[in-house]
């Protein structure tokens, strides 16, 4: 926990509004495989993270609602009827699409306030949106008693994102922000959200992440247009999603679609198998298959899915240069963000200022590094 995100927020809130909060914590997440293929209704790999959204929530007698987000320095007030999206890319959409989701389900609530903070630079792909809108919609159930479960909630923050954010995304952040577990990853099916729990201990080795510090402008408009692209394959081949489709059933449509969107499925169906064939590595502690499928991984994305970039790219040669790293890829929607590596311990220092020097002379900006802890899902902090 981020004692100082804590006080922060408690302390705004009781300045701001003179009343003790609920606080809630909501995690980001990392995924160690399996990218861009929730939506089609793949396995994923992802886990919760000790970085995320923490959030100060109480009910007011005002006849409208505030909320402060402090590392924007920003303030909105609303009334609680007739919600509509702000412009697109405001932060404010993915409260009020929350907000506008629980209203839909036929849920009554009063006007609230609430103050919230990060620990997680927006658009490193550690999915600050979902922690954000999970924080918003479990702090609404717990304050006003709504009875939702985790998954309702989950369904209300996917749904905040495809209609007020824009971005058709799949269930993968918001179920692991939800559901993540200490030192635990979760190999999550998302045809039906079964779930295991693997113990993730990778003895000698750690997780570190590198943020390439870049956002590319048309990653929204990329992500719904590749995941159109699924959608219309798997209409064509009369099926649910991509994940009832194997390589061989892929070619039975070959000459109705471009070789571009033949790759992107070719793409999403490897990626599915690699995701399984990762989880029985793991079973078997076999860390050098496991790392090579995060090398397959990321060459799919670049090559065939085509959404990574070069600062990614570069990254990940990087990695494959050094002997000490098992394995390395982009994580979440890609035109930026961050990349996962899975290095020696010892290796760790030296590899990082060794990048960061090289990734600064290269693109003239700098890279970030952070090793993260696996933690618990989306929950109410006591104080
Ligand atoms: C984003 C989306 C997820 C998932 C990943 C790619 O993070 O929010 O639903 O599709 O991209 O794996």
């Amino acid at each position: 926990m981020n004692k100082e995100c804590i006080q922060t927020i408690q302390l705004k809130f009781t300045e701001k509004f003179g009343k003790k909060p609920i606080l809630v914590f909501s995690p980001g997440r990392i995924n160690l495989i399996g990218e861009h293929t929730d939506y089609n209704n793949g396995f994923v790999f992802p886990a919760a993270i000790d970085k995320g959204i923490y959030l100060a929530i109480e009910k007011t007698e005002a006849d409208f609602s505030t909320t402060i987000a402090l590392d924007m320095n920003e303030q909105i007030e609303f009334k609680l009827n007739n919600l509509k999206p702000f412009k697109n890319g405001s932060w404010e959409n993915y409260i009020l699409g929350v907000v506008y989701e629980i209203q839909k389900k036929g849920k009554v609530i009063s006007n609230f306030n609430i103050v919230f903070k990060g620990d997680i630079p927006n658009g490193a792909g550690l999915s600050s949106s979902a922690a954000l809108e999970n924080s918003i919609a479990f702090g609404l159930n717990e304050l006003f008693n709504l009875k939702l479960t985790k998954q309702e909630m989950i369904f209300i923050s996917q749904k905040a994102e495809h209609n007020f954010v824009g971005v058709k995304c799949g269930i993968m952040d918001q179920f692991a922000s939800m559901f993540g577990r200490e030192n635990e990853a979760i190999l999550l099916d998302c045809k039906n959200l079964n779930t295991e729990y693997f113990e993730i201990n990778f003895k000698e080795y750690d997780i570190l992440l590198i943020n390439t510090n870049v956002k590319h402008s048309l990653s929204e408009s990329e992500y719904n247009e590749r995941r159109a692209v699924c959608e219309k394959i798997a209409d064509l081949l009369k099926v649910d999603s991509l994940r009832e489709v194997s390589l061989n059933h892929l070619d039975i449509i070959k000459e109705k679609i471009s070789p571009k969107e033949h790759q992107k499925a070719t793409y999403v169906i490897e990626e599915n198998n690699r995701v399984i064939d990762a989880s029985k590595a793991l079973k078997d502690k076999d860390l050098i298959s496991f790392g090579k499928l995060l090398y397959e991984s990321h060459s799919g994305l670049q090559h065939k899915y085509n959404v990574s970039c070069i600062e990614l790219d570069f990254l990940i040669e990087k990695a494959k240069e050094n002997k000490n790293i098992l394995g390395a890829r982009m994580m979440g929607g890609g035109f930026g963000g961050c990349t996962i590596n899975i290095i020696k311990k010892e290796s760790v220092k030296e590899f990082s200022s060794d990048v960061e020097k090289r990734f600064n002379q290269r693109f003239n900006s700098n890279c970030s590094f952070y090793s993260v802890k696996l933690s618990k899902g989306t929950h109410v902090i006591e104080v």
